[in-house]
C-alpha cells in the first residue's frame, strides 16, 4: 500500500496522548457562580425551572458560600430580590438594599471571595424594565443617573467588580465617571456589552421576579439576528472604559464570542444563562442525556470559542467534577 494520507489518529491513541495535545482546558478559576439573594427571613426557595438554584435570604447565605469557597470557586455574581418594588427601583441604590447588605456580609466572612454586583433596575422596579419608564418607553439618559447611584452604593458596600446589565447607551462611561468621582477608581467594570434580547432569560425572570409588566426588552437589548452590531457594542464599551466584556447568552452565540475575542483585547466573559441551564437540567432529570459529560463539553466549547471566564449556574457541579478528575 503506498497511499499518502495524514494519520490524525496517532495523537488520539491514549488518554495521556490526548492530554498532551489538548488545546483548551476548563479550570475552576474560570467559573463565576450567580447567587440570588432575597430580602426577608429564612428563605430557601428553589426556582421551579432551575433545579438546584435558590432564592436565599441572608441567614442562608453563609452555608452556600462555604460550599462555593470549599469547591475552589473564586467569584460570585449577586442578584437581589427586594421585598418592595417601585417605579424607579429605589431598592437597587439604597445603601441598605439587599445586594449591598449581602455584599457587606460576604466581605466580612469571606474577604477573599470576589463579589461581582449585577447593576440593573429590573429586579427592583414594579414594571420590571431595566430603567425609568415614561409612556411605556424606557428612558436612556434619565436611567443612567440611577444606575450610577446603584453602582456607587454597591462599591461602597465592598463590591469588587461592578457588572452593569441594563443595556442603556453610555452606561459604562457614566458608571466609570461616577465610580471615579466617588473614589472608586480601582473598582473594575465587567460590562454586559453584548446582550441579546433572548428567550433564554425566561427562567431567570422567574428567579429574579423581573418579568417586564408590559412589552419586552427589544428596544434596548440586541436583535439575535445581528453579528456586526456585537463588535460595535463591544468597541464602545472598550472606549468607555470597561475592564471585562460579557457576551450573553452563551451557547447559541459562540460565533459572537469568537468575533469579540478576535477584535477586542479585553478579558472576555460568556454568560451561560438560565434557559440553557434549565434545558440541560430537564433533559438530564429525564435520563435523556449524561449531565456531567454534557455540561463539561458545553463549558469547554465556550472556552474554545474564545472566552476567558464563564458565568454559569453549573459552576458548583463543574468545580466538583473538575476536582474528581484530578
Ligand atoms: C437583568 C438580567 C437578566 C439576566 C441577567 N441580568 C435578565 C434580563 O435581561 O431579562 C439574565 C440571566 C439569565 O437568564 O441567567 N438585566
Ligand atoms: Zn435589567
Amino acid at each position: 500500500m503506498d497511499l499518502q494520507f495524514n494519520r490524525h489518529r496517532r495523537l488520539r491513541k491514549t488518554a495521556n496522548m490526548r492530554a498532551l495535545v489538548r488545546e483548551n482546558r476548563l479550570h475552576t478559576d474560570d467559573l463565576i457562580y450567580p447567587i440570588f439573594v432575597a430580602e426577608g427571613q429564612d428563605i430557601k426557595r428553589e426556582i421551579t425551572s432551575m433545579p438546584g438554584i435558590y432564592n436565599l435570604s441572608l441567614d442562608h447565605l453563609h452555608a452556600e458560600l462555604e460550599e462555593v469557597v470549599s469547591l475552589g470557586i473564586k467569584s460570585v455574581l449577586l442578584f437581589g430580590i427586594p421585598e418592595e418594588k417601585d417605579a424607579c427601583g429605589t431598592q437597587a441604590y439604597h445603601d441598605h438594599g439587599i445586594v449591598q447588605e449581602a455584599t457587606r456580609l460576604i466581605k466580612e466572612s469571606f474577604p477573599e471571595l470576589i463579589v461581582i454586583a449585577d447593576t440593573c433596575l429590573c429586579e427592583f422596579t414594579d414594571h420590571g424594565h431595566c430603567g425609568l419608564v415614561e409612556n411605556e418607553e424606557v428612558l436612556n439618559d434619565e436611567s443612567l443617573d440611577l444606575l450610577v447611584q446603584t453602582a456607587v452604593s454597591q462599591a461602597k458596600a465592598g463590591a469588587d467588580i461592578i457588572a452593569p446589565s441594563n443595556m442603556m447607551d453610555g452606561f459604562t462611561a457614566a458608571i466609570r465617571a461616577g465610580l471615579d468621582e466617588a473614589g472608586f477608581e480601582n473598582v473594575p467594570i465587567m460590562s454586559y456589552a453584548v446582550k441579546y434580547a433572548s428567550a433564554f432569560y425566561g427562567p431567570f425572570r422567574e428567579a429574579a421576579d423581573s418579568t417586564p409588566q408590559f412589552g419586552d426588552r427589544k428596544a434596548y437589548q440586541m436583535d439575535p439576528a445581528n453579528r456586526l452590531e456585537a463588535i460595535r457594542e463591544a468597541e464602545s464599551d472598550l472606549v468607555e472604559g470597561a475592564d471585562f466584556l460579557i457576551v450573553k447568552p452563551g451557547m447559541p452565540y459562540l460565533d459572537i464570542v469568537r468575533d469579540v475575542k478576535n477584535n477586542i483585547n479585553l478579558p472576555l466573559v460568556i454568560y451561560n444563562v438560565s434557559g440553557e441551564y434549565s434545558m440541560v437540567k430537564a433533559a438530564s432529570q429525564n435520563g435523556w442525556i449524561d449531565e456531567e459529560r454534557i455540561v463539561m463539553e458545553m463549558l469547554t466549547g465556550m472556552k474554545r470559542a474564545g472566552c476567558d471566564l464563564i458565568i454559569t449556574y453549573h459552576a458548583k457541579d463543574a468545580a466538583r467534577w473538575l476536582k474528581e478528575q484530578n
